[in-house]
């Protein structure tokens, strides 16, 4: 009997993956480059309909035709070096999917390189985190269609479900439409974190409110329109103990923040492709500049003058904060979706924007309900977020709450990127006329740039001197 999928890889992430794939009724071979792993996954899977491979031929061959390879290694070259080493055993109208966090570009040079050899590569975004991978992970492939269909029943059947019992995976489009599409939901996690962040910042050293209150108001806020599993996590953060001093953990933390590099490679994509996401690209700043403990710890020393601020009805404060969090959310989401609206058109992906939002719903990291709306607002119409049906009222309403609550959190010196970079996102994007007047001027004054005018077509150029 030959397996119906194999499974590449059993770190954390392909481990979990291959128990939800077992657990859904299909048989698998897995294989793992260091031995004890293969070993400890088999000893952890007696009794089920999995075969151990130590070796690669072994492996490929013991599976079904056409072969469904899933490869769950670390992304970069690895994955190279991974389909190198499988390649001499596979056969045409085979199918090797990469389950990896893998960068877009080498998707689509993997795609092509093995589409020279009538094998079929899908890129498939996965986000969860392990738990995500064993229980209901949301799902982003891509690729050739027909191959896609081969695997489509597997993968729906191990993805998350949204509350209306829809599979929270579906096919995203060609090539590496479906790593774009997670680096980008990666990009809109950096941001959406960023913002609670800054809120919690706010929180406790401008309105000085105990660890306690702090976590009272974002369990409130997880029953309203901000419900979402990053906010939910971080009341469940909050009040947890540190076991070595029974303090709270999160006051033991050290707040430098890490990062493998999704954020950043979503915002160099932004500066590639002439997409504004102002919001991502200051939350993946606001890591670097986290980093720099030593410096700020200098710093805060030297620049050490009175901010004031801090004295707010409580109350209100937090009503407000409510609202520009969410008001803040629809400006960064409208930058990740105007991201893969521009990636569309320059790469030719069909991309449906309603569908992606939809995948989103259960299972990935920067899942809510207020996903539910986007796709809604998607379905009626093809245009910037905040323009839409669905959410300009909504910014209109909250706009005043989300200006006030920045003045208060500028007053009180918190440091707040990505929240002012989402105002400031709203209000360049709706400026009639801006400034770049004067920068054309300038630029034709010191380099002969040119400009263009507002009352006749052409190029110009003027003597300013
Ligand atoms: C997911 C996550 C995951 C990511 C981690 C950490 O969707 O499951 O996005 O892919 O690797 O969240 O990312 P950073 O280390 O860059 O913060």
């Amino acid at each position: 009997m030959k397996s119906n999928l194999g499974v590449f890889g059993l770190g954390v992430m392909g481990k979990s993956i291959a128990l939800n794939i077992l657990n859904h009724g299909y048989t698998i071979s897995v294989y793992n480059r260091e031995t004890e792993y293969t070993k400890s996954f088999s000893e952890l899977t007696q009794g089920k309909p999995v075969k151990s491979c130590f070796n690669v031929e072994e492996f490929i061959n013991s599976l079904e035709m056409p072969r469904k390879v899933l490869l769950m290694v670390t992304a970069g070259e690895a994955v190279d070096k991974v389909i190198e080493g499988i390649l001499p055993y596979l056969e045409q109208g085979d199918i090797v999917l990469d389950g990896g966090n893998s960068y877009f570009k080498d998707t689509i040079r993997r795609y092509n390189y093995l589409k020279g050899k009538e094998i079929n590569f899908l890129g498939v975004g996965i986000s969860g985190g392990e738990q995500g991978a064993l229980f209901g992970p949301s799902i982003m492939p891509s690729g050739n269609k027909e191959a896609y269909q081969k695997v489509q029943k597997i993968l729906e059947d191990i993805s998350a479900k949204a509350e209306d019992g829809k599979a929270c995976c579906s096919y995203v489009g060609e090539s590496g439409s479906g790593h774009y599409v997670k680096m980008v939901h990666n990009g809109i996690e950096y941001a959406d974190i960023q913002i609670i962040c800054e809120a919690y910042s706010f929180m406790k050293d401008g309105l000085k409110l105990s660890i306690e209150e702090i976590q009272e108001t974002f369990c409130e806020w997880n029953k309203g329109k901000l419900q979402s599993y990053l906010i939910k996590i971080t009341s469940e953060i909050l009040l947890k103990k540190d076991e070595f001093t029974n303090n709270y953990l999160i006051d033991m933390i050290l707040d430098k923040a890490e990062q493998k590099g999704t954020g950043k490679w979503t915002s160099i994509e932004g500066f590639d492709i002439g997409t504004p996401i102002p919001t991502i690209v200051a939350s993946v700043e606001a890591r670097y500049l986290s980093s720099k403990k030593e410096e700020r710890i200098q710093a805060s020393k030297i620049l050490t003058f009175d901010v004031g601020g801090g004295h707010y009805n409580k109350k209100e404060t937090l009503k407000a904060l409510e609202n520009a969090i969410y008001a803040a959310k629809i400006c960064c989401y409208a930058q990740g979706f105007e991201l893969l609206k521009d990636a569309a058109n320059l790469y030719d992906w069909n991309l449906d924007f309603g569908s992606i939002a939809m995948l989103w719903r259960e299972g990935c990291i920067i899942r809510a309900n207020f996903l539910n709306e986007i796709k809604e607002a998607f379905d009626e119409e093809n245009n910037n977020l905040i323009l839409t049906n669905k959410f300009y009222g909504k910014i209109i309403e909250y706009q005043p709450d989300l200006r006030s609550t920045l003045i208060k959190m500028i007053e009180c010196g918190i440091y707040i990127p990505a929240f002012t970079s989402a105002l400031q996102y709203l209000d360049g994007y709706r400026s009639e006329i801006t400034s770049a007047n004067l920068l054309q001027a300038q630029r034709d004054y010191f380099g002969a740039h040119t400009y263009q005018r507002i009352d006749r077509k052409g190029t110009f150029h003027t003597i300013w001197e």
